[in-house]
């Protein structure tokens, strides 16, 4: 039986295109690879940077590099060009990506024996915009007695889970203990009532069609689509498109950038539905907010996110942070006034994660370039 275009689009249609790639396609192999590598390293500085690479960041942009002063010294720093201005016109989310970097590092060099003093932005910050001083000095000192962390053994197994979620409900008992003391200063909140969960699936679906439906913010998650296993291995961050069949779609030419990029095409259509109806499965939300926003509020933020996502991955729990309805730029001006008077947010404070949780199947890891990318040496 042959199958015309319509019907394959079709079919493809429903099988969720435009989500990233499932547990059963690992095609990207290489793009894998710092996933395995974590222990290949000796000396306590790469090798607790080895695990903090694998942290969530947004749109996957790993905007980090390390400047290398010893085996106990480092300086973290912004790779301004990894940046995205119409969705992050303040870098807010790009820091809070960087403020997961340093928890997971801080994690595993206490795993390793060390304690790590992180000092944020020593040289000062502007809170508009992030400039060329660096985001953290690293030091690493040996621990008397090495401090197991009760995070560390998740990190592997950490992931943004994008897929359609199931009908179980993540109890209150489960939601209460994960988004429990999280760090000084950071009040987390979770619903899995059916009521607020409606109205919060709403204004989410909402604001994330404001951003599909204005072009320069839809076109910043376009640029990072990495399309297909070749282009994963040879770009690996962004956001990956991979599988069976997205291959054929991309061989077919059906699945390519040009697509992507037209609103009036079905693979935009598919990509917007395919994110609506991924809200839509939730059956519970959780947040992170910080009494104000500054620089170490959002690194904190990441921090605090990094544990909270651990402590899910702990409990069999998947999550996709939407950060649409977060975002500072025009259009989603109203979405971000509603979203904090719906949440009952105290004037000044700020929520600065937002994510689906509940249960999955499970995801392929998201790509990364090797620490070597990211290291220069003092
Ligand atoms: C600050 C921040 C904002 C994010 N916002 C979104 C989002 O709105 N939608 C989404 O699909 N993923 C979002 N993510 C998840 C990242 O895309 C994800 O961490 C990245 O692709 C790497 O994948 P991993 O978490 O599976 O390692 C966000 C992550 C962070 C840290």
């Amino acid at each position: 039986m042959s199958v015309n275009r319509r019907n394959f689009l079709k079919i493809a249609g429903s099988s969720a295109i435009i989500l990233p790639a499932t547990a059963c396609s690992t095609g990207a192999d290489s793009a894998r690879l710092p996933w395995r590598a974590t222990d290949s390293y000796s000396d306590p500085m790469r090798r607790s940077l080895s695990y903090a690479l694998l942290a969530p960041n947004p749109h996957n942009k790993q905007p980090w590099v390390v400047e290398l002063t010893s085996e106990t010294q480092a300086t973290l720093m912004c790779d301004l060009d990894r940046l995205l201005p119409e969705t992050d016109p303040y870098s807010r989310q790009i820091t809070i990506g960087l403020g997961c970097f340093l928890e997971q590092f801080r994690i595993a060099a206490q795993e390793f024996g060390f304690k790590a003093d992180i000092t944020a932005f020593p040289d000062g910050y502007d809170d508009k915009k992030l400039d060329a001083r660096p985001v953290a000095h690293l030091r690493l000192s040996p621990l008397e007695q090495a401090i197991p962390s009760p995070y560390f053994a998740h990190i592997l197994n950490r992931r943004t889970n994008r897929t359609l979620y199931t009908e179980q409900v993540p109890s209150s008992q489960t939601l209460e203990a994960i988004t429990h003391d999280l760090g000084e200063g950071i009040l987390a909140g979770f619903t899995n009532a059916p009521e607020p969960v409606a109205r919060l699936q709403d204004i989410t679906v909402i604001a994330s069609n404001i951003e599909f439906d204005t072009p320069r913010t839809y076109m910043e998650s376009v640029d990072v689509m990495r399309i297909g296993a070749r282009e994963n291995n040879e770009t690996p961050d962004g956001i990956a498109l991979e599988g069976p069949m997205k291959e054929a779609l991309h061989r077919l030419g059906f699945l390519t950038r040009k697509n992507l990029a037209d609103m009036d095409s079905a693979m935009f259509r598919t990509g917007r539905e395919d994110y609506a109806r991924g809200i839509k499965s939730a059956h519970g939300f959780v947040w992170v907010n910080t009494p104000a926003n500054t620089r170490l509020d959002q690194i904190k933020a990441g921090a605090a996110y990094l544990r909270l996502n651990l402590n899910a991955t702990a409990h069999g729990l998947a999550m996709h942070p939407l950060s649409q309805a977060l975002q500072e730029y025009v259009e989603m001006q109203e979405a971000l006034g509603l979203i904090h008077h719906l949440l009952d947010i105290e004037d000044g404070a700020r929520i600065q994660m937002f994510a689906r949780i509940g249960y999955a199947k499970p995801v392929v890891p998201a790509p990364r370039w090797p620490l070597e990318a990211k290291l220069i040496q003092a």
